[in-house]
């Protein structure tokens, strides 16, 4: 059995894929997968590199992939602080930024919004720490505290029957979470089409814990929208650690292995809200973990080794 047999009545099972993935790992996505996503081709700079020319050449690929083999896709992302084009925050001011935003937004969902069941809209926008709320960007500060609000009624407008998200990472911090749940919450009382939070879920084995998962998905399921699971890996080293590994030990791969269940079991309990669970990358031997946030330090953080054969975390959640 696969995981997307395992899970077909639970949610979609997805992997973040690029142009040399679908076919390095094309028997493997297929074998297990029904749901991808765009790991780059399709953010603002990756179409555009100067906001007018652009280039689907890339982003293309992968939709025909999927469209060949029945696979349903994420799109990724509208409005990001990073990998944007630069040229489209000089000499502007809100109104052309706007103008041009929703231009993006149009021929983003013209091309691929009949495509994809769902979109993170924006990603990111919500600081990490500390008393601020919004992160300070170029988005932020040019089009004023209202630049979510208005990024979610494009997409609305542009694709009425795709889930839109809000995403972003450290998502099960406690206080964090505050901030993405307020967010959410003010949105839906001021009637924003918003549908749906998608949690990264870059995890690693020590933090988060469990328990705050836990406490993450109380609070956000009490806010009445979906959950994305979007970009899960589960590190086998703290963010703080820069220590390198040759091979990971029998007791780092165990414990990946009890973190996954336990995550999962977590997911399986929220089936209801729970739409797609998408794993950032296939295998082990194509993760961006490999150069993050250490350049060039091997990671084995995903449910598939180097030589794309199941590890015992994929094990551990084919085991309920
Ligand atoms: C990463 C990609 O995996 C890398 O290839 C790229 O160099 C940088 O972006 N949060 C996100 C993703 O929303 O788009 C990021 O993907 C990982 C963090």
């Amino acid at each position: 059995m696969s995981l997307k047999e395992k899970y077909k009545d639970y949610f979609l099972i997805g992997a973040a894929v690029n142009t040399h993935t679908i076919q390095t790992h094309k028997d493997l996505i297929l074998r297990e997968f029904n749901s991808i996503t765009c790991e780059n081709e399709m953010k603002y700079g990756e179409v555009t590199n100067d906001g007018v020319t652009y280039d689907f050449a890339d982003a293309d690929k992968i939709v025909a992939f999927a469209k060949d083999n029945g696979l349903a896709m994420r799109m990724h992302t509208l409005l990001w602080h990073n990998q944007s084009p630069p040229p489209i925050f000089k000499n502007t001011d809100r109104d052309r930024l706007l103008q041009v935003f929703r231009g993006h937004v149009n021929r983003m969902a013209q091309r691929y919004g009949k495509l994809v069941y769902a979109c993170g809209v924006a990603n990111e926008v919500i600081d990490d720490k500390g008393s601020e709320y919004f992160r300070k960007s170029p988005w932020l500060s040019i089009i004023g505290d209202d630049f979510v609000d208005v990024a979610f009624e494009y997409a609305k407008e542009a694709m009425p029957n795709v889930t839109l998200c809000y995403n972003d990472y450290n998502e099960s911090e406690p206080e964090k979470s505050l901030k993405i749940a307020k967010l959410v919450r003010d949105m839906k009382n001021k009637g924003i089409p918003i549908d749906c939070v998608g949690l990264q879920a870059h995890w690693n084995i020590v933090s988060p814990s469990v328990d705050e998962i836990k406490r993450a998905f109380e609070l956000y399921a009490g806010l009445g929208v979906k959950l994305h699971i979007t970009e899960l890996d589960v590190s086998l080293f703290a963010f703080e650690d820069r220590s390198v590994l040759k091979e990971p030990s029998l007791e780092l791969i165990k414990r990946q292995a009890d973190f996954y269940r336990e995550v999962f079991a977590i997911f399986r309990q929220y089936r209801d809200i729970v739409e797609s669970i998408t794993t950032w990358g296939v295998a082990d031997d194509e993760s961006w973990l490999s150069n993050f946030p250490v350049p060039n330090r091997k990671n084995w953080p995903l449910l598939f080794d180097d030589n794309h054969q199941s590890k015992p975390c994929y094990e551990a959640i084919m085991d309920f």
